[in-house]
């Protein structure tokens, strides 16, 4: 900057000795303020995609993604169920075009994810009569999987997500089908396989509710063991399906710290800020509650009133500056979607909602929480 400008004063002197004043250059095309540009030299910022907007279909979307975001995640394309439906069917149309058009707009492409509880077809998890698989069965479908589905995108997705929501909310392992099947060691087992199919590829660890002091030490005693045991854990995500109250920011900075001090990156993964009434007692992200609708769980299905928007926007600028003060350990933050309109909040746990998560609104324009997270990362930036 300043070799620059001491290299242009001559030019402008020599100007004025010309008898021309010297004229201002017509200023630039305005630079559109994006979150990449904003947060891009701190870590990676990121959405995760539906299939409407990583197809093109909604090219007012894929835009919006290619403009905003460094990186993406696939919302549902990458899941068992939607990949591997069937004992010997892979079905890889979706996937390929979700690699694809992050690739082509040379984002960093992340997989998500080989191992889950979730979205995961019974079939998995079953013999031929409708028992429970062996172990050694499970085992090998899972070596199966993840060599298929890692090695088809080899050197091209840059991290996964290996194992999904391995630990129950007071940080002992959870009781899922793997664990009951296979044990506890399915964790390593499937880390192994993923560093056989693309030893490249950054491999993670992902989980949520990870502020509750009883599951973050179980996150970090499961890193430690991995981490004993060889295995390349390059990072812990942290999914963030946050509300305007919850989780409390000192526990969340807590947790960044603790997982930074492990030597691996922190990742905020899912990012999303709840603005409706709670439905549930539960903070956390299980995908299969469900509550039912009622007209008061739903008070906004027109406009977000201005109060609740402001409230929305201290938040995500609290949240940000948590992320910020990490920025060492902190190496990526993605959103969970791009618009409020194909946020999966207007479906969970209360089917049928209007809500308000993200930060750009139905139509794709910033909302006043867009600009507040773009005042955090300037401020953080210095004068
Ligand atoms: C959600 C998707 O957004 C929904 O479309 C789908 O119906 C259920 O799963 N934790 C995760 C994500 O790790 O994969 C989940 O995504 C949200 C909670």
């Amino acid at each position: 900057m300043r070799a620059a400008r001491v290299a242009a004063a001559p030019a402008l002197a020599a100007l004025a000795l010309a008898g021309c004043a010297p004229r201002r250059a017509s200023p630039p095309a305005p630079v559109p303020a994006t979150l990449k540009a904003a947060l891009g030299g701190r870590f990676l910022v990121g959405a995760a995609v539906n299939a409407e907007v990583f197809s093109g279909r909604d090219t007012a979307g894929a835009r919006l993604v290619r403009e905003q975001f460094g990186s993406v995640t696939p919302e549902n394309a990458l899941k068992w169920e939607s990949l591997h439906p069937r004992p010997a069917v892979y079905d890889f149309d979706a996937a390929d075009r979700y690699v694809a058009f992050g690739r082509d707009a040379g984002m960093f492409v992340v997989g998500h994810t080989l191992v889950w509880h979730n979205q995961t077809p019974r079939w998995v998890f079953e013999d031929s009569a409708g028992r429970p698989a062996s172990r050694d069965t499970l085992i090998a479908r899972m070596r199966d999987h993840i060599l298929t589905v890692v090695g088809r995108y080899r050197g091209r997705v840059g991290g996964w997500d290996v194992v999904n929501e391995a630990l129950a909310d007071d940080g002992t392992m959870r009781r899922s089908p793997w664990q009951q099947i296979i044990g506890d060691d399915f964790v390593e087992l499937a880390f192994r396989y993923a560093h056989e199919a693309d030893p490249a590829a950054e491999l993670y660890y992902n989980d949520y509710g990870l502020e509750n002091a009883a599951k973050r030490a179980g996150a970090v005693a499961l890193a430690r063991r991995l981490l004993a045991a060889g295995i390349p854990l390059a990072g812990i995500g942290s999914q963030e399906h946050d509300g305007l109250d919850y989780p409390d920011l000192a526990a969340m900075d807590s947790t960044i710290a603790a997982f930074g001090a492990l030597g691996v990156k922190v990742m905020i993964t899912e990012l999303d800020v709840d603005v409706l009434p709670r439905a549930v007692r539960q903070t956390g992200a299980d995908v299969t509650l469900r509550a039912a609708a009622r007209a008061e769980l739903n008070p906004w299905p027109d406009a977000l009133p201005d109060s609740v928007q402001q409230a929305l926007a201290r938040r995500y600028a609290d949240l940000f500056r948590v992320f910020l003060r990490h920025r060492g350990d902190v190496a990526r933050v993605t959103f969970w979607g791009v618009t409020d309109r194909d946020s999966w909040k207007n479906n969970w746990p209360v089917p049928g909602r209007t809500n308000y998560p993200l930060l750009f609104d139905r139509q794709g324009r910033p909302k006043p929480a867009f600009d507040a997270v773009l005042d955090v990362a300037r401020a953080a930036a210095g004068p």
